[in-house]
């Protein structure tokens, strides 16, 4: 939700803001800008490029109009306060003050009122402006410097907000705040970097310094001092991190999101690996303080959009193999009700980016009731991990960055790290066999191999989709297991294409759903083998009977079912425990040959962000 970035060094920033802001696009696509310092015979000057729509825009903007200088701010936006238009793009200023922002301040309202009282002349519809205002208001009526204005500004604001700043008097300089939204700092030599993520600025850096809540960053070329919003000195480790820059390139494929399908099987070794342990017959989970789980009586899970499937997929696995209540709760219902958790109730909260404010305050809520904290994320060191450190710990997925807005290769090995918790909550409270666990170990191992199988299957999934493209409408039935996927296919077909699909519990759809089916509407029935096959089987009967197209996910060896398909897509069998990953990948490389086929933007769908710091 709106990414930042910022450097100060000795190359054109320009030229570094805006690759920077490439990899960050995926946080908000609206509109864009930057701002550098640079003297103009001896006086230093600002300069702003700001556009509305994609970066390719500003890019283009900033062709004809180049800006000057080795220090410079950057933003790429999802519009919060304020239409996506130039005047509300960032980086928003009140001379001498630039910034931008991510976040929300929360008095905006208030504060506005205070400045237009006070004579101030507001530009935008935007939250961000009033801190620059308030910044150059303390400059001015205090007569104090960019550091300690910036500090009394920042008393006021409340809410959500990761800043960098610049003083147009202060030319080596960047300040940066950190409260509730992310925000790094990368060290380089003679240079260093600010990004709300590691992957906008990889290629330049793989040393990091991550901001923490209440911490402001006076950050130079070759200095970086942290405070917090008192003026005390806080330390803060430098950490290594030891991905590639390529991670975060489409490396051939014509969208993030196919190159990150693509990139499943081995996302899913990654996330195995070291963890399946066939000399002891356990698993090891590495970062999970199992130690503090003997006592538990319950588990939580909560979660927001794909994440949620997951958990709804680990709720049914769970409950089998821990043999303990598993409630499952959108984040964002979860953290306003007065829920029954208390020292003995695990609550996990399952997020790809670690920044999802909902999740993050449902976690909180639950902290606060004396629950048990645990996390599955796939991003180091992001807010989620960090509360759950002291309390249960985190189980990473190491699907590497996922930049595509739609989940793929994060939901897939999300399933895969719940997998591996059940089974490791299990073992703890001797509800599994070593049999039972070597026979899950061996299925999980067998993984990355039925999805390569799959996405053999892409050049016919792509025809099919073709046929789809005036669908307005889709229907996606599962039970068991493939429920959730149902609802993850839909939601997919949603996200992409922009069909209105709903996800229905096959056993559900005569209470409902069965009403829309006409010939016209398109069925996608899960329906590959599983304990539930035949009710399935009689669901699919029931569409065709009504004249529904159906696109079967079935089994290799079904023939039988095939025939009663318009359109079958099949997947291998595999042990119950894994096939609900497996069936998922058809469903991926459905909407996106679709949205494809369709001519829309694949990996940055209209109004949606992957990073969703706001309620
Ligand atoms: C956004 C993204 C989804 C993601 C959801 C939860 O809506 O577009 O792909 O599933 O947020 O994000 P999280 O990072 O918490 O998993």
């Amino acid at each position: 939700m709106c990414g930042i970035v910022g450097y100060v060094g000795h190359q054109n920033a320009e030229t570094i803001l805006l690759d920077s802001l490439r990899r960050l696009e995926y946080r908000g696509y609206d509109s864009a800008g930057i701002a550098t310092l640079f003297l103009a015979n001896t006086s230093c000057q600002t300069a702003i490029r700001r556009a509305a729509g994609k970066l390719e825009n500003l890019r283009e903007f900033v062709k004809q109009n180049p800006c000057q200088g080795t220090i410079g701010i950057g933003h790429t936006r999802w519009a919060t306060h304020g239409k996506p238009t130039e005047k509300n793009a960032h980086p928003h200023q009140s001379d001498p003050i630039t910034l931008v922002h991510n976040g929300i301040i929360e008095n905006h309202l208030q504060l506005r009122e205070q400045l237009l009282s006070a004579g101030h002349q507001l530009k935008s519809d935007t939250d961000t402006e009033i801190v620059a205002h308030l910044i150059a208001a303390e400059k001015k009526n205090n007569q104090v410097n960019f550091i300690t204005a910036t500090r009394a500004a920042v008393q006021q604001i409340r809410g959500a907000f990761a800043l960098a700043i610049l003083d147009e008097n202060e030319q080596d300089t960047i300040v940066c705040i950190k409260q509730a939204c992310p925000l790094i700092i990368g060290i380089g030599q003679h240079e260093n970097f600010i990004a709300s993520d590691f992957t906008a600025i990889l290629p330049y850096t793989n040393q990091f310094i991550i901001l923490e809540e209440g911490d402001m960053a006076v950050v130079k070329k070759d200095t970086i001092h942290i405070t917090n919003f008192d003026g005390v000195e806080q330390n803060r480790p430098i950490k290594i991190l030891d991905w590639s820059p390529s991670v975060a390139e489409k490396n051939g494929f014509s969208h993030f999101m196919l190159k990150e399908i693509f990139e499943q099987p081995l996302a899913i070794t990654d996330t195995l690996r070291e963890r399946l342990s066939f000399i002891e017959n356990k698993v090891v989970l590495d970062g999970v303080h199992l130690d503090k789980l003997k006592h538990i009586n319950r588990i939580c899970i909560v979660a927001c959009g794909s994440s949620f499937h997951a958990g709804m997929i680990a709720k049914y696995q769970m409950e089998d193999l821990v043999k303990l209540p598993v409630e499952l709760d959108l984040a964002s219902e979860f953290r306003y009700r007065p829920v029954l958790v208390d020292a003995h109730t695990l609550v996990i909260g399952i997020s790809q980016s670690g920044e999802t404010a909902d999740t993050l305050a449902a976690l909180r809520h639950a902290q606060n009731k004396g629950a048990l904290l645990l996390s599955i994320c796939n991003t180091l060191e992001s807010s989620i991990p960090r509360l759950c450190h002291h309390s249960a710990g985190t189980l990473y997925t190491r699907a590497g960055p996922e930049i595509s807005v739609a989940s793929t290769k994060a939901f897939i090995t999300q399933i895969v790290a719940l997998h591996l918790l059940g089974l490791g909550l299990a073992q703890q409270r001797d509800q599994i066999t070593k049999n039972d666990i070597i026979e899950h170990m061996n299925a999980l191992l067998q993984l990355p191999t039925a999805i390569e199988t799959v996405l053999q299957e892409d050049s016919l999934i792509q025809k099919i989709a073709q046929h789809f493209v005036s669908s307005t409408d889709m229907l996606f039935l599962g039970r068991g297991a493939l429920y959730p996927i149902a609802l993850e296919g839909a939601l997919k077909m949603k996200e992409l294409s922009y069909v209105h699909a709903e996800g229905y519990a096959a056993g559900e759809m005569k209470h409902g759903a069965i009403a829309l089916i006409d010939e016209k509407m398109p069925v996608i029935v899960l329906a590959a083998q599983s304990h539930v096959y035949e009710k399935v089987v009689s669901n699919l009967e029931e569409v065709k009977t009504r004249g529904g197209c159906i696109v079967g996910i079935l089994d290799e060896n079904d023939d039988a079912l095939k025939s009663r398909c318009e359109f079958s897509i099949h997947i291998p069998v595999v042990p119950k425990s894994i096939l609900a990953p497996v069936a998922t990948v058809p469903l991926q490389l459905f909407a996106y040959h679709l949205a494809n086929a369709k001519g829309l933007d694949v990996d940055q769908p209209r109004n949606l962000a992957k990073s969703v710091t706001v309620e």
